[in-house]
């Protein structure tokens, strides 16, 4: 008999015939009841609610009865019938009960429902079988599909960019080496420096922080990519908005000035929130409901208004007579701390905000510079809870001025004359950005810990499962 999914017992009921029969797979959340009659909430991960098996404890053997606990796996075949109790429409009063897998109540760690997400976390690897990371889960998928089908149809190729990678030009952060050389029996020179010649490569290799070097390459042929892959990034940062190993999307456009790629970075995100609104409503609600209130609200308002467009300087300005104590001072030149971000977002302007034209000190060697010698035309938004969800810019296409960049920074150029040669062969103006995938998971999940929305996160000291 073929299995019917718990989703279809809420979201296809017309698909199914009350008073027939049902075969129904999953794991047990509870079990409650008395002699006369025991209840059991199934879930199968297809939908964040459970459906009712109504159980005779006389029908079955008590030992089968017994082994059914919070955990356990069972495949029901049942009659579907209109539910008296409140809180579903239906249930299967079950005639057959086959045990697939016992989880032993003395040992099994999901016994309570509302764990705290510091508990989960030390038991990553069985939290996808709560409702809350059900939730986030389907999410996660449920943002990665509307992403691709966002850029797919606006006419955006995927590129897929490499992860490992001989160059660190992006300065975004500490890199992580890969290498295949026996770390107790380094390979040296002459001068007594690592040989990398006998390294798998024939050079040193590191993780990629970004894929948007070799973005570019593909925006400047096929008009406009995007990628959308593991980034990673060794820095010792320990919060909450911090992974080492995390998911960015970087759209990259040619002929696209700094003002398109902010009318992209919104409309893309707007066409995000709503698509999670219209796809997820009962996963976004289950979180409104457990873990933030405003969550619906929230992403409603986002969607709207628009956001606030403002340049560094005039935010700097903002933060200096906010009369605001900050951890940490603000004077034009400093890069903005995630503090004063979310100070101009939920404070301030009370909604998400783009700032452009940051000094060029804080910023990557590839952004366009500005005629006033001191800023470039970089963009980042800031959303609230979070502060900086996508960084961005439009790119400097003039080759002097951005050899002249590459020069001040001391930028070897053998690690990027492939990608100096882009200004040399069909210059174009063009712009991108990335947005972080986990910290737009954080705005649509309520979610306040980064660890809490990707199934394995690798932060330091933290590689177990
Ligand atoms: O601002 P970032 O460093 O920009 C770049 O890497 C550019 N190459 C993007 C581009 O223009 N194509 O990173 C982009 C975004 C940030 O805004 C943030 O959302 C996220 O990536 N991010 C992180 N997310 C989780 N953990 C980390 N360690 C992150 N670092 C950056
Ligand atoms: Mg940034």
């Amino acid at each position: 008999m073929k299995r019917t999914k718990i989703i279809d017992f809420f979201k296809h009921l017309d698909t199914l015939e009350i008073g027939g029969t049902v075969s129904v797979k999953g794991w047990v959340r509870t079990k409650r009841g008395n002699n006369a009659v025991a209840f059991i909430a199934l879930n199968d991960g297809s939908i964040v609610h459970s459906l009712q098996i109504v159980v005779d404890p006389a029908k079955f053997d008590a030992e089968l009865l017994k082994k059914i606990t919070t955990g356990s796996c069972i495949h029901v075949i049942g009659k579907l019938v209109e539910s008296q109790g409140k809180g579903q429409t239906v249930e299967v009063q079950a005639e057959q009960i086959e045990l697939y897998g016992t989880a032993d109540p003395e040992v099994y760690p999901l016994q309570k429902k509302g764990h705290s997400l510091e508990f989960l976390r030390d038991i990553a690897y069985l939290r996808p079988r709560t409702n809350y990371f059900g939730c986030v889960l389907r999410l996660r998928h449920a943002m990665a599909f509307a992403i691709h089908n966002y850029f797919n149809s606006h006419g955006y190729v995927y590129l897929h960019t490499p992860l490992i990678t001989g160059s660190d030009a992006e300065g975004a952060g500490a890199m992580f080496s890969v290498t295949t050389l026996d770390l107790n029996n380094i390979p040296k020179t002459p001068e007594g420096k690592v040989d990398y010649s006998k390294d798998f490569f024939g050079k040193p290799t590191n993780l990629t922080v970004s894929g948007q070097l070799e973005g570019e390459l593909g925006a400047l042929a096929l008009g406009a990519i995007y990628t959308f892959g593991p980034t990673f990034r060794a820095e010792n940062s320990n919060t909450p908005r911090h992974l080492a190993e995390f998911w960015m999307i970087e759209p990259e456009i040619a002929f696209y000035d700094i003002n398109d790629n902010m009318d992209l970075a919104e409309d893309f995100l707007k066409y995000l929130i709503n698509y999670a609104l219209e796809n997820n409503y009962d996963d976004v609600k289950f979180l409104n409901d457990m873990f933030d209130k405003e969550l619906i609200d929230r992403m409603k308002f986002v969607l709207q208004h628009d956001f606030v467009r403002l340049t560094y300087t005039e935010a700097i300005d903002i933060l200096k007579n906010s009369g605001q104590k900050f951890e940490f001072k603000v004077d034009w030149g400093v890069d903005l701390q995630s503090e004063h971000e979310r100070y101009l977002v939920e404070k301030h302007f009370k909604r998400p905000v783009i700032l452009t034209d940051y000094p060029k000190e804080i910023k990557a060697f590839y952004m366009k510079q500005n005629d006033d010698g001191k800023t470039v035309r970089a963009m980042d938004v800031l959303f609230p809870g979070i502060g900086e969800i996508i960084g961005g810019s439009e790119r400097e296409a003039d080759y002097d001025k951005l050899m002249k960049r590459v020069e001040e920074l001391h930028i070897p150029e053998k690690d990027v004359w492939w990608y100096l040669d882009t200004r040399r062969f069909g210059s174009a103006p063009h712009s991108g950005f990335g947005l972080g995938f986990e910290r737009l998971l954080l705005f649509i999940t309520a979610m306040t810990n980064i660890r809490d929305v990707i199934p394995f996160p690798r932060t330091p000291q933290n590689a177990e499962f």
